[in-house]
């Protein structure tokens, strides 16, 4: 784990993951709209065949759990074990494990669907071509990768987390046209773009892209 970024992320989650889980529970719950997404993109991963997903950077877990209840083959990935150990105590029964997206312990392929809600938001823009390019060589062709984000240009610093702990943490917001490109140069082809709460001074945003057949 050469990149500084990284590291600090990690150790920032880990030191903040129940402070982080409490902040989110049941935030599905209050958004109808990424309840939507995530519908579309199941439906999705079934009309390619179904099969395996992951939920890429899944924090706690809850996206994970959502989508297992909607019928499909979830599990999650995160470079916090903390983060981890906190969605494996959440949800017992399903499957999480420690890993890097940058990196991913997966086989070529062998993915029916990539989910990455807010969790590319603390890669740097350096990063984000290569962390596209590995969701395509896990992802089977044809099958869908659904991105969530904070729009907005610049680079916001962390260094108190929810719990208070001292954490150092950057988060990255990006206009949709821009991450539709990387995504492009990957090699998927957007679907849909969806923005949430676009008058809210950081709105979120959600693209649903499919990887070529
Ligand atoms: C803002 S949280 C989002 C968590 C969850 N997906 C959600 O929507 O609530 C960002 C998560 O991404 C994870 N993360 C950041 N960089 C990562 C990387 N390189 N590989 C895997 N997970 C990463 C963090 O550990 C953290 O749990």
């Amino acid at each position: 784990m050469p990149d500084a970024w990284r590291s600090d992320t990690r150790d920032s989650y880990d030191a903040d993951a129940l402070g982080y889980a409490e902040q989110v529970r049941g935030l599905l719950d209050r958004m109808p709209y990424l309840r939507a997404s995530l519908a579309v993109f199941a439906e999705a991963v079934r009309d390619a065949g179904g099969g395996p997903v992951a939920d890429v950077g899944c924090g706690p877990g809850y996206v994970t759990r959502h989508l297992q209840d909607a019928g499909v083959d979830a599990f999650g990935i995160d470079l916090s074990p903390e983060m981890v150990a906190i969605a494996q105590r959440d949800h017992p029964g399903l499957r999480f494990e420690v890993g890097d997206m940058t990196d991913l312990d997966l086989a070529d392929h062998s993915v029916a669907g990539v989910v990455a809600f807010w969790s590319v938001i603390h890669v740097p823009d350096h990063a984000v071509p290569g962390v596209f390019a590995e969701f395509h060589r896990v992802l089977r062709p044809g099958s869908p990768v659904l991105v969530g984000f904070h729009v907005g240009d610049g680079t916001e610093h962390t260094a108190e987390g929810y719990t208070g702990a001292h954490i150092s943490v950057d988060t990255h917001r990006r206009q949709p046209s821009r991450v539709m490109d990387w995504l492009r140069q990957a090699g998927f082809a957007i679907q849909a773009e969806l923005v949430l709460r676009p008058d809210d001074d950081v709105p979120g945003a959600v693209i649903l892209a499919s990887s070529a057949t």
